[in-house]
């Protein structure tokens, strides 16, 4: 069955796109792409060979024509796309494969660490994030962006928690926080502190 993380990815994807899903890893978002007729083409790309072939089997098993491309990025893909998913990775791999120039301007981006990093860059790299969805699946939050060319002054508080405006993953993030202030050195003690205060505010604005 398809996750509900795929399918909020999916939900960015409009019928006059042509899809680069970079890292496919097993091509589920390609095949749910495809299979439901989403947008005007799909293309699968990963680094590497094995996941690839995962991909390439799956692709096969339904019978689905879908371009597979071993590539570091954008770095090997000679099709025309005028988006990429780029999901499932940190945010340094991220923010070092959107550096390209063959870097398109719609991105669908699923990073699975260091956040306020990704939102600073996105905008230092001179694209704003248009919507934020958080999507809860096996006790994890992930929080799925929507990223477009163009510039973009966020505030702070959405650099660090972003624009979703979701109560309950604020309320995640706090109790998080308060759980981690007790291990941590006092340095740091004093930051979360600071988040806290910012997350709270958050919550009792709602
Ligand atoms: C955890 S999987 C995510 C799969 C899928 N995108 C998802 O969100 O469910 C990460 C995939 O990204 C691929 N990957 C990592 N760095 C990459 C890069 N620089 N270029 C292309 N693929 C990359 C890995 O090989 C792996 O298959």
């Amino acid at each position: 069955m398809i996750s509900t993380r795929i399918k909020t990815l999916a939900s960015f994807v409009e019928k006059d796109d042509v899809v680069l899903d970079i890292g496919t890893d097993h091509g589920y978002l390609c095949i749910y792409l495809k299979e439901n007729n989403l947008c005007q083409d799909v293309l699968a790309s990963d680094i590497n060979k094995n996941a690839l072939m995962s991909a390439q089997n799956n692709f096969q098993k339904r019978n689905l024509d879908i371009k597979c491309y071993l590539s570091d990025g954008f770095n090997n893909i000679d099709s025309y796309y005028n988006t990429s998913v780029i999901a499932g990775m940190g945010t340094s791999t991220i923010l070092n494969i959107i550096k390209s120039d063959k870097c398109p301007s719609k991105l669908i981006i699923d990073s699975h660490n260091e956040l306020p990093k990704l939102r600073l860059n996105l905008n230092k790299l001179g694209f704003k994030i248009v919507q934020e969805k958080v999507v809860l699946e096996k006790n994890h939050y992930y929080v799925i962006m929507l990223v477009l060319k163009g510039k973009q002054q966020l505030t702070e508080t959405e650099i660090l928690f972003g624009i979703s405006n979701n109560l309950a993953y604020y309320k995640y993030l706090l109790a998080k926080n308060k759980e981690l202030i007790n291990v941590v050195p006092e340095e740091k003690k004093k930051e979360l502190i600071y988040q806290n205060e910012i997350l709270t505010g958050l919550i009792e604005k709602k």
